[in-house]
């Protein structure tokens, strides 16, 4: 199989991510030096997607430390546990307020303050705290890859049971936005359940949405899939309800970038247009995720932050300039509106009521709903 598109690369104490925005004609990799830089990065799209960000964040709060440790003097806040809280907490305020929806941001902050606490409780001496935030931050991202995997082999598993009891043949997955190596730390959540499925020769074709107005499907899961050489078909948004009328698709799997309680599922942009026309096709919808992207403070989809991104995105395409000269890749942005076009609606995501759910597939399992129940109970499983 051919190697993945890899997001974020760490040697030693030095972080670079590939620029998605300049994806899929050029791959330039940049330099994370600091959490600001890693917040920019984050605000403005460098990198994307929900476990990505996260690993993003607490990479550039590990790599923050350590280059503390080694600078003579030592920096005064390191001297105390009441320094180190009192220095830490502000950066890692800032890193969670880079994007709002993606719950793993909140949960990677929220678990470095934790570990800070409990250290301080059990009275730990400041190197040993640092060094173990440091860890800490680091494991945040490490963790990511070998739970992708076990997710995307239960729901793989799952759906080739479920699609093929008596009559095996290989399926077709249709999905939404980017959910592969990009936007995690390595074989993604939907994506690496549809390269689990291409990987153990049971997939005949992943679709996969443009997904406007950013294009992550066909900037990124298009180049993901090109790499990874997986059968695959792209169609517009708007063409759901088309492909389903016209060709047998076995599944629709997605990500998430929260999930409440009670399984309502914020994920991007276009995925409860496909939630609810897979319904109608009775098509199972399954959304694929990590346990951290469940938020059991949420009750339900309603409480989910929406984010809103700047009016101008919706404006804009971004690309290169078409027909290439030569092998010279020229990148622009063009707009596709009026100028000063007002009354913009562009949320960045939209929540797919829990009801529309046939699965949620975490590195735990395959939570179902019980029978004639409408929404899920998390609690057990989180
Ligand atoms: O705005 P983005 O590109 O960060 O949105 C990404 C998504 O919605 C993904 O589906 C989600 O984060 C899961 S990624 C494994």
């Amino acid at each position: 199989m051919a190697s993945a598109l890899i997001s974020i690369r760490v040697e030693g104490d030095k972080i670079e991510i590939v620029d998605q925005l300049l994806l899929p004609h050029v791959t330039r990799y940049i330099e994370i030096n600091s959490p600001e830089d890693a917040h920019d990065a984050i605000k403005t799209m460098k990198i994307r997607g929900a476990p990505a960000i996260a690993s993003l964040a607490s990479l550039s709060f590990s790599r923050y430390l350590t280059r503390a440790l080694h600078q003579v003097p030592l920096p005064e806040f390191l001297a105390t546990a009441e320094g180190i809280r009192g220095h830490v907490y502000p950066i890692l305020d800032y890193l969670y307020t880079a994007r709002p929806t993606a719950v793993n941001l909140g949960n990677a902050t929220r678990r470095l303050k934790k570990l800070l606490e409990d250290l301080i409780a059990a009275k730990e001496e400041p190197k040993a705290i640092v060094d173990a935030l440091i860890a800490e931050g680091k494991l945040v991202s490490d963790e990511d890859l070998g739970r992708n995997k076990a997710m995307a082999k239960w729901g793989g598993d799952w759906l080739i049971n479920r699609a093929q009891p008596s009559s095996p043949k290989t399926l077709n997955v249709l999905t939404v936005c980017n959910t592969g190596s990009l936007a995690t730390s390595g074989y993604g959540t939907a994506l690496g359940l549809i390269t689990y499925l291409h990987e153990v020769g049971q997939l005949d074709k992943a679709y996969f949405t443009q997904t406007t107005p950013y294009h992550q499907g066909s900037r990124l899961t298009a180049l993901e899939l090109k790499t990874l050489q997986i059968p695959s078909v792209m169609i517009c948004d708007t063409m759901v309800g088309s492909l389903f009328q016209h060709f047998p698709i076995h599944a629709v799997a997605v990500g998430a970038d929260r999930i409440a309680r009670n399984g309502d599922t914020a994920n991007k942009i276009g995925t409860y247009n496909a939630a609810v026309i897979a319904a109608r096709h009775n098509i199972p919808f399954i959304v694929v995720a990590p346990i951290s992207t469940v938020d059991l403070d949420i009750e339900s989809g309603e409480k989910i932050p929406i984010e809103q991104r700047p009016a101008l995105e919706a404006c804009l395409v971004r690309g290169a300039i078409y027909p290439p000269q030569g092998d010279k890749v020229e990148q622009a942005q063009v707009m596709i509106t009026p100028t000063g076009l007002e009354g913009i609606y562009n949320p960045s995501f939209d929540v797919t009521p829990a009801e529309l759910i046939t699965a949620i597939v975490t590195e735990k399992g395959v939570a179902v709903k019980k029978d004639g129940e409408k929404t899920f109970d998390l609690t057990p499983i989180v």
